[in-house]
This record gives C-alpha cells, sequence and structure tokens, in this order.
C-alpha cells in the first residue's frame, strides 16, 4: 500500500540497521512520509546503495551500534548538516537459535551487545539533539512475550528492551520526547529466511514460514513496509499521547498464542 500523506514532513531521522529488511522498510516510510533518514548500518556499499534506491532525502552513514565512538561520530555529522532530530529508530538487531545447554557466551554477548547496549548507545547521544515532540522508537519483537523454543536469549534481549522504556520516560520526563517499542510479529525478511533455512534447511524453512503465517490470524507473515507505516504513525504528531508502550504489529499473532 503506498502512503503519500507526508505526516513527517520536514522531519529528521536516524534510523540504525536500515540497508535492510524491516529498518529499509521503515527509511522508505519515513521519507515517503516527508522525513529526511539517516541510514545507519554496517558496511559502506549497503548503506549507499540503499540511500540511492530510496532517494534524495535519505543519506547513508556506516555506523556500528555497539560502538559508542561510531554513534558520536553519527550525531556529530546530523549535528553539522540538520543541528537537530527528531526521531531516532533503533532498529539493528540480531538473533540466532541455541537451545539451553548450546548457549555460549560469545552468543549471548553478540545478542545483548547489539540488542541491548546498541539501542542504549543509539538512544542516549541522540538526545542533546532531539526536539520536542521528538520521537524514539525500538523496534522490539513478540518474542519478548512468546520466545520460539531455541531463542531465549534473543527474546530475554526483546524483553529487556521494553524495561529500557518503561523506565526512560521518566527519565526523560518534561523533555516532550515520547518513547515506544515497536514489537513486530514475522515479518519477510532476507534475514528470516536465512536463519530459518539454517535452523531446518530450505525445504523446511519454506514450510515453516507457511506454518507461521497459517496460525496468524491474518493468515499470513508481515512486510517491512507494513512495520515502516507504523513507525512513522509513532513519530507523528497523531501519536502525541502515545508513550511508553510496547506496540505489536503482528497480525494478531500474540493474540492466537
Ligand atoms: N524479521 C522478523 O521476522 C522480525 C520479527 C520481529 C522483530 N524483528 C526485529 O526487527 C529488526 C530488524 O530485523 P530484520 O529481520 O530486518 O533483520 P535484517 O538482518 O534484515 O536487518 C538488520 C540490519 O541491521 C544491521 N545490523 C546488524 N548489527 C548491526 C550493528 N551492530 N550496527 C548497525 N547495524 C547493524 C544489519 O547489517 C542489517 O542490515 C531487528 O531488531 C529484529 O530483531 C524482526
Amino acid at each position: 500500500m503506498e502512503s503519500t500523506n507526508h505526516v513527517l514532513k520536514g522531519k529528521v531521522a536516524v534510523v540504525t540497521g536500515a540497508a535492510s529488511g524491516i529498518g529499509y522498510g521503515i527509511a522508505d516510510e519515513l521519507v515517503r512520509q516527508g522525513a529526511f533518514v539517516y541510514v545507519v548500518d554496517l558496511r559502506k556499499t549497503q548503506v549507499d546503495e540503499a540511500a540511492a534506491a530510496i532517494g534524495p532525502n535519505a543519506l547513508g552513514f556506516v555506523a556500528d551500534v555497539t560502538k559508542l565512538s561510531d554513534m558520536d561520530a553519527l550525531y556529530a555529522e546530523v549535528k553539522s548538516r540538520h543541528g537537530r532530530l527528531d526521531a531516532v529508530i533503533a532498529n539493528a538487531g540480531i538473533g540466532d537459535h541455541g537451545p539451553l545447554g548450546t548457549i555460549t557466551e560469545e552468543q549471548f554477548d553478540r545478542t545483548f551487545g547489539v540488542n541491548v547496549k546498541g539501542v542504549l548507545f543509539t538512544v542516549q547521544p541522540a538526545l542533546p539533539l532531539m526536539t520536542r515532540g521528538g520521537s524514539v522508537v525500538i523496534i522490539g519483537s513478540t518474542a519478548s512475550e512468546v520466545p520460539p523454543p531455541g531463542m531465549s536469549i534473543y527474546g530475554a534481549s526483546k524483553a529487556a528492551v521494553r524495561n529500557l522504556v518503561r523506565s526512560w520516560v521518566f527519565d526523560v520526563k518534561g523533555s516532550g520526547i515520547r518513547m515506544n517499542v515497536l514489537s513486530p510479529g514475522t515479518v519477510d525478511t532476507p534475514s528470516l529466511r536465512t536463519a530459518l533455512t539454517k535452523a531446518l534447511g530450505a525445504e523446511r524453512a519454506a514450510v515453516a514460514v507457511g506454518a507461521i503465517a497459517e496460525r496468524s490470524p491474518s493468515g499470513r507473515i508481515g512486510t517491512p513496509r507494513e512495520i515502516g507505516s507504523v513507525t512513522a504513525f509513532l513519530c507523528s504528531d497523531a501519536a502525541s499521547y502515545v508513550n511508553g508502550v510496547e506496540l505489536f504489529a503482528d497480525g494478531g499473532l500474540i493474540a492466537a498464542v
């Protein structure tokens, strides 16, 4: 569905993990709704290609959300180009399969490094640039409530960000900045297909996607653009009284559990 009502006209946004999947869908939708978007991701070729595909109101920036120096450099660039920031979307996230008994320290540190520390490093240094009416959206997951078997560390990291937000909304009280978690259900991204193929093999992965879709009250999995349009709503003035929530955009998947 194409949206063109420009509810974010003139707003400046940062989207992390925006070179692919959900982050790309969010960045593309925010630009369509009138925003200028910094497309932040790990690799230069990827960010440049993604920004070029989105158009002139997108600018690629290479940064690793787990490195504070990278994020400081990003916000220094935002400050010098725009002098302010209206929306921060902490989307970069990772997760892999690992049942209890197989979980390694490296896997734990990597997952919490990107999904929890990376969220802190995305949000905290952005605050001095953020305007009244600004919006922080952290991309969580239905795994915060119902972690799939073998995904305990990922689920725990997504539950953690919900609690960060529940505390942070009090820390920024009086600033006019809103903070929410947007938790997608299963969304069709290259990384979803790769992860399922790695865990189950190609044939069973395709069957698994079909089974997830079948379980959902909507009868299908989501698209990155659908997460983009909910993000645009949370960044818009229409959501001015939505603060501190975990909003599920999951086609009803949680209700079906
Ligand atoms: N796809 C799903 O079904 C689904 C469901 C619920 C939640 N999510 C969440 O949505 C977000 C995006 O997932 P996706 O499926 O689009 O994944 P993806 O792998 O397609 O995209 C993630 C992007 O983040 C980037 N990234 C990873 N580590 C980074 C780092 N340290 N610094 C900067 N960028 C980094 C990757 O390069 C990649 O481009 C994640 O937070 C994920 O947990 C995904």
